[in-house]
């Protein structure tokens, strides 16, 4: 029997919004490849990209980024619930519900494209408000300034009108966070959006599935890692005890690239020129040092994906660790509503099989003779 463990290399369906690490190709999102997306398009525009498969031109752009800044609003249902999560509680948990309550409160009509861009607006005035209320006791004008998304998360989170390289940096990220086929959530979210069920319901289910470690919380380990060493040389020897320890280090390897994710490099680059002048500039030294070791113990499996540097882009922007994840929510939610209309419009319930490892069929043992 074949080892069908995490359907590694199973096509589950067909999608025409991106295509990762498949015969030598590297990552393109509706054909175009991630190096150009990034150096040149920003998220707002990748976003649209992604929804309606093509690139917008100035005037559909702007239409867009217009549409998305009239949608930031938060429902008066979403901000009470939101003040009623607990400060201590993981963010990823105030995400899901305030995702759940704004299904409540404006369930999905026929229109799934603007549902998506509602969606898309959503999240960073819930995050931004969130985290203003439950840890500086603010109600926070989500409606900020910022044309950008990236703009506004960054004035949210740090209170403070936000630094032009900063701002680029997150766009950047967000960019490379999008899209990335059938992954664990955008799985999830397809397989809810087959039983015909609204994109609320399969956006929850993803963020559930974004969470976990191996998937989303990857780039907040990554980063408590980082931070436990003050130099290269304590990574260097700590690296090496969990590699012997067989320890899984988070924010390397990855189930689809083999030798690299090529997202890697370009958010390494942005941690670069973060780090300078930085008061822990010397946490991107060690984090250099973390994939020296992990590389030298085999390149080929154990090489950097997006979330270890990532961690450190986010950190010298002056991100707090817990919102990691929420902001691959922001952006991925671009990537879940592409899959989540693509689904839609080609839909079949998916409903795969399995292969039986347990008991033969055997008679009813009834209570009295069982032991
Ligand atoms: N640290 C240490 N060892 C690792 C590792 C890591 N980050 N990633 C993989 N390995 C090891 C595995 O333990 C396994 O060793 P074994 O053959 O001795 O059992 C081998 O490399 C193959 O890895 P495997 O877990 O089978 O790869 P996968 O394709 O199933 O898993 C991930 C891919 C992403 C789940 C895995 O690399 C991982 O857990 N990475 C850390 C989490 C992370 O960064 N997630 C974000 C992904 S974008």
């Amino acid at each position: 029997m074949t080892d069908t463990r995490g359907l590694r290399g199973v096509a589950a369906g067909q999608t025409a919004i991106c295509t990762c690490g498949h015969e030598g190709r590297g990552l393109d999102y509706r054909g175009y490849r991630i190096e150009d997306l990034a150096a040149n398009a920003g998220f707002e525009e990748t976003a649209y990209l992604l929804l309606r498969g093509e690139l917008p031109n100035a005037d559909e752009l702007a239409a867009f980024q217009n549409r998305l800044m009239q949608l930031r609003e938060l429902p008066a249902a979403v901000k009470d619930a939101l003040e009623r999560i607990p400060a201590n509680a993981h963010p990823m948990d105030a995400m899901r519900t305030a995702c759940s309550m704004l299904g409540a409160v404006e369930p999905e009509d026929k229109d799934g494209q603007r549902a998506a861009e509602r969606l898309l607006a959503f999240f960073p005035s819930a995050l931004g408000y969130w985290y203003r209320f439950s840890q500086f006791g603010e109600r926070a004008e989500v409606n900020t300034p910022d044309e950008t998304i990236a703009g506004q998360l960054l004035r949210l989170i740090s209170g403070e009108e936000p630094k032009v390289d900063h701002v680029a940096a997150m766009n950047i990220s967000l960019v490379l966070y999008a899209e990335h086929e059938f992954n664990a959530s955008t799985f999830t979210a397809r397989v809810v959006t087959a039983t015909l069920s609204d994109m609320h319901s399969a956006t929850a289910a993803a963020i559930g599935a974004l969470r976990g470690p191996l998937h989303g919380g990857a780039n907040e380990n990554a980063m408590a890692l980082i931070e436990r060493f003050s130099s290269p040389e304590e990574a260097a020897a700590g690296v090496a005890k969990m590699l012997a320890a067989k320890e899984k280090i988070m924010g390397f390897g990855h189930a689809v690239y083999k030798g690299g994710d090529p997202r890697s490099d370009i958010i390494k680059e942005q941690s670069r020129k973060l780090s300078r002048g930085h008061p822990h500039e010397h946490l991107f030294a060690v984090s250099e040092m973390i994939e020296a070791k992990m590389r030298e113990k085999n390149a080929a499996v154990l090489f950097p994906n997006l979330d270890f540097y990532s961690a450190s882009a986010y950190h010298f922007m002056g991100v707090p660790t817990p919102l990691f994840t929420p902001l691959f929510v922001v952006s991925r939610m671009s990537g879940w509503a592409a899959h989540i209309l693509e689904q839609r419009a080609d839909n079949r319930l998916i409903r795969p099989g399995a292969d039986y490892i347990g008991p033969a069929t055997r008679p009813f043992v009834p209570m009295a003779a069982r032991k």
